[in-house]
């Protein structure tokens, strides 16, 4: 098939666009989640793997999304405090070794080191801090935001992805924030047939969509678990990475915690009935759409995550579920208010800090969950309150 691409303006970066639908061409259809892939991901165009625009940024005011770490350093205070707890669980390690996956602008790192030289010298001394992000352009910003650091011996590595992290050599935590909600996921219907997938084609110079049977033996099952009374039409997202990406993770932990903080739900909740639609989103200038196929490699696209399997898939392979609450909660649990009572009130810093725990906001769309192994039934302050009680990780569906 021959495709005219050169019209496409509106369909996204040209290169990346070609790039699609090349492969397409090639070997007909692909998966959503391959699309996804490629689009914020492919080697040369990806969304998140080619400079911006000299006068933009990806993430951040002038970018297409903002998260927690533009809005005010709270959240990177909060975790030296919750980490330094962590640390004294753990005996006082030396090396403690963070892992951050995805520290997109770095900026969480450069809150959290800040906070920890401040208030915790003692784990400041022996602390090792490893940044993981698949962007070369990211990686080059994380640099420049953490210059002040760069000059201290044995604090801060790049390493390139899990799999150059030696089996069970990291003991400390492995920390991400919004980075499983970055992951490609795969997309599926229900229809007269039963469970389909999204699948993408191309079609007079514009990408559409297809219906078509999973593409793996994975998806399928895994939603089969997950559907109950699904009506015909439900949409919604699976993430399979993510699932491989913590099964990696406990590989890697010797002793010590996860802590995944991302914007999602319990499974219940994320794969209700009544959530027709799904959660794919895709972000461009600070607004959202549900239009992948135009802008391509132009805009982020996400999906909420199912903290749930996340959870269960852990357990099944090493790891205890040391607790789930949202940012709101886990920020309070370590004492977020006498972080705040030190502002000005009515100042900008101070109206910041507020937009991160936001009871009809920030404060509860994202979550928290952490895992850890070998150590003793921790408690720890960031867990301390709980907005979920019970079961409310067990979804009916994913043993
Ligand atoms: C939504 S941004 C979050 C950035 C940052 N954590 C923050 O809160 O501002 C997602 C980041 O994860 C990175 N990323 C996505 N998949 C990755 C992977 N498999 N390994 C490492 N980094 C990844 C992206 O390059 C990007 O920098």
């Amino acid at each position: 098939m021959t495709v005219n691409w050169g019209l496409s303006v509106h369909t996204g970066h040209p290169e990346l666009v070609a790039a699609i639908a090349d492969e397409i061409a090639a070997s007909g259809p692909i998966p959503f989640v391959r699309f996804m892939e490629l689009a914020l991901y492919h080697p040369q165009f990806g969304y998140y793997m080619r400079a911006p625009e000299p006068t933009s940024e990806r993430i951040g005011w002038r970018g297409d999304f903002y998260t927690s770490s533009d809005v005010h350093p709270l959240l990177g205070q909060a975790l030296a405090k919750q980490a330094e707890q962590m640390d004294r669980l753990l005996g006082r390690p030396t090396p403690f070794t963070v892992v951050e996956m995805g520290p997109g602008k770095g900026l969480l790192a450069r809150h959290f080191l800040s906070a920890c030289r401040r208030d915790f010298q003692d784990l400041f001394e022996r602390l090792h801090y490893v940044l993981i992000d698949r962007s070369p352009v990211m990686r080059e910003v994380q640099h420049k935001n953490l210059a002040p650091w760069l000059d201290r011996p044995n604090l801060l590595t790049w390493v390139d992805n899990l799999e150059t992290i030696a089996p069970h050599s990291v003991t400390g935590l492995f920390l991400s924030n919004e980075l499983i909600d970055s992951f490609p996921v795969n997309r599926i219907q229900v229809t007269a047939n039963g469970v389909e997938e999204l699948w993408v084609d191309s079609h007079n110079g514009q990408f559409v969509e297809c219906l078509r049977p999973p593409s793996s033996h994975a998806l399928a099952d895994h939603a089969r678990r997950m559907h109950t009374d699904w009506p015909v039409g439900y949409r919604t997202e699976i993430n399979l990475h993510a699932l491989n990406w913590i099964k990696q993770v406990v590989q890697l932990l010797d002793r010590g915690f996860v802590l995944t903080i991302d914007y999602g739900h319990t499974a219940q909740d994320l794969y209700r009935s009544d959530r027709k639609g799904g959660t794919f989103l895709c972000y461009s200038r600070h607004s959202t759409n549900e239009e992948p196929f135009l802008r391509v490699g132009e805009q982020d696209m996400t999906a909420h995550v199912d903290f749930t399997s996340l959870a269960r898939t852990g357990e099944q392979h090493g790891l205890h579920t040391t607790g789930f609450t949202n940012q709101l909660s886990f920020l309070m649990g370590l004492g977020v208010e006498h972080m705040i009572e030190q502002l000005e009130q009515d100042s900008p810093a101070f109206k910041a800090a507020i937009h991160l725990l936001r009871p009809n906001g920030m404060g509860t769309t994202f979550k928290v969950l952490v895992q850890h192994k070998n150590v003793v039934n921790p408690e720890l302050d960031g867990l301390k309150y709980k907005p979920f009680f019970g079961t409310s990780l067990s979804a009916q569906s994913a043993a």
